[in-house]
């Protein structure tokens, strides 16, 4: 493991003034300096590798298919060994891939929704199988929920996550509450013993006041890297390479994983890595369930996406229209850019937008009513696939049962 990839989450950044300011990015805390998150830095800090065109090139020949827009527009940006995996896939070797949730509310904003989009992408192009986590023994250690509430609220997003329209016969979705146990137990307390206080201190930033519970999260959210933690899916198959769809603020627990796998003779996992969707208020802000303003959840009416990103979406249009026309929005800090950056499909559309709204002659109003126009179109759509999933759906997805076709 390299020495940068133990340092703790926390890299200096330099504000405007040339003041260094902390950022600070780790599973439970997303704050930047005041120019938003240098990702350049993060990158060299945690170790991990950029992902360049060449890469984004390659996992378009091998599916055969277009990249996706995130792989596109640089918006998953970062990998760790993801070349490892499509070598191998170059062979005709398969992999599965893992991701997840921590069921802390009722309804996902779009920044969740951002890696399970990806990841079904990831999945159809592929042809592979997909474990998903649901941690509600994490968020019931980090927030005060019952046992009983981060249950349901796991069933709940595993509905929102069905939506997003995996394939049921390569997809399996578990919680920690009712998965735990047998070979995923074992492999976390082999995980366990290879992890000493001040390593986990060192990564997670714990404190002398935090209580055990937390300490002794991490292997839980390591274990499903490892192919033998499923041995109704892959018995027999021990060394199956895994893919982590996420974004970079996971990247604590998997730079364990990675520096733990090899100790305990298992693979170590492989990354792929996106950027945060920002808040409406910008990047140097947090999405927050307690400020339902800051965000657009999955939940929103069309009227209430309206109203949003109408009032709150951080414009970099000029304050009066003829200075605006004079010289045109600043795009680096412009929320409706960055959203239509992750959302708008079209690649003529968006540099369009970009060109028109850059040099003055589209007005914020403008963009902001394109922006409307998509993120209502999504969320409907969304809204629609949720309202399909029944119960007895999420049964079937979160059943520990084989997958016989799951490569196919
Ligand atoms: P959670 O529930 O905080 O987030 C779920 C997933 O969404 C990503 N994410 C975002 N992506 C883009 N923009 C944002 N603003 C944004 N906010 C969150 C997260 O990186 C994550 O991928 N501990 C985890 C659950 C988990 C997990 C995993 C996640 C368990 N195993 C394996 C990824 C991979 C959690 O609480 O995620």
């Amino acid at each position: 493991m390299a020495a940068a990839a133990e340092a703790v989450t926390e890299v200096d950044a330099t504000n405007e003034e040339g003041e260094e300011e902390e950022q600070v990015v780790n599973p439970w805390e997303v704050s930047a300096g005041k120019g938003g998150i240098d990702y350049d830095k993060l990158v060299d800090q945690f170790g991990c590798q950029r992902l360049d065109d060449a890469l984004v090139a390659r996992v378009a020949r091998l599916t055969a298919r277009p990249p996706h827009r995130f792989l596109r527009r640089g918006l998953f940006f970062a990998h760790r060994d993801l070349n490892e995996i499509l070598d191998l896939y170059e062979k005709g070797e398969k992999f599965y891939l893992y991701t997840g949730r921590g069921p802390s509310s009722e309804a996902l904003h779009l920044g969740h929704l951002i890696p399970f989009m990806f990841t079904k992408y990831l999945q159809d192009a592929f042809k592979v199988p997909l474990v998903i986590q649901l941690t509600d023994d994490e968020k019931f250690l980090w927030k005060n929920l019952t046992v009983e509430e981060t249950k349901r609220l796991a069933r709940e997003n595993a509905k929102d996550i069905i939506a997003c329209g995996f394939d049921v016969e390569r997809t399996f979705i578990f919680s920690d509450f009712n998965y735990v146990g047998g070979a995923f137990y074992e492999n976390m307390v082999k995980v366990a013993r290879c992890v000493t206080y001040n390593k986990v201190v060192g990564i997670f930033g714990f404190t002398p006041e935090d209580h055990i519970g937390k300490v002794s999260f991490p292997p839980v959210q390591a274990v499903p890297s490892f192919p033998s933690s499923f041995p109704h899916l892959f018995s027999g198959n021990d060394q199956l390479r895994c893919l982590i769809p996420c974004a970079i603020d996971q990247d604590p627990y998997f730079r364990m994983t990675r520096d733990v796998a090899p100790r305990i003779g298992y693979q170590k996992p492989s990354l792929i890595e996106s950027r945060f969707f920002p808040a409406l208020q910008g990047e140097n802000t947090k999405m927050s369930a307690s400020d339902p303003n800051s965000a657009i959840y999955v939940t929103d009416s069309a009227k209430e996406i309206k109203t949003k990103v109408n009032k709150y979406a951080f414009s970099g249009g000029r304050d009066s229209i003829e200075l605006h026309r004079k010289l045109g929005a600043n795009l680096d800090v412009d929320v409706p850019i960055k959203y239509l950056n992750f959302f708008l499909e079209d690649d003529n559309e968006l540099e369009h937008i970009k060109k028109e709204y850059k040099e003055g002659r589209m007005l914020t109003g403008e963009v902001k009513q394109c922006l409307v126009a998509v993120l209502s179109e999504l969320v409907a759509r969304h809204q629609r696939a949720r309202a399909l999933v029944t119960e007895e759906m999420v049964d079937v997805f979160m059943a520990a049962r084989p997958l016989p076709n799951m490569f196919g």
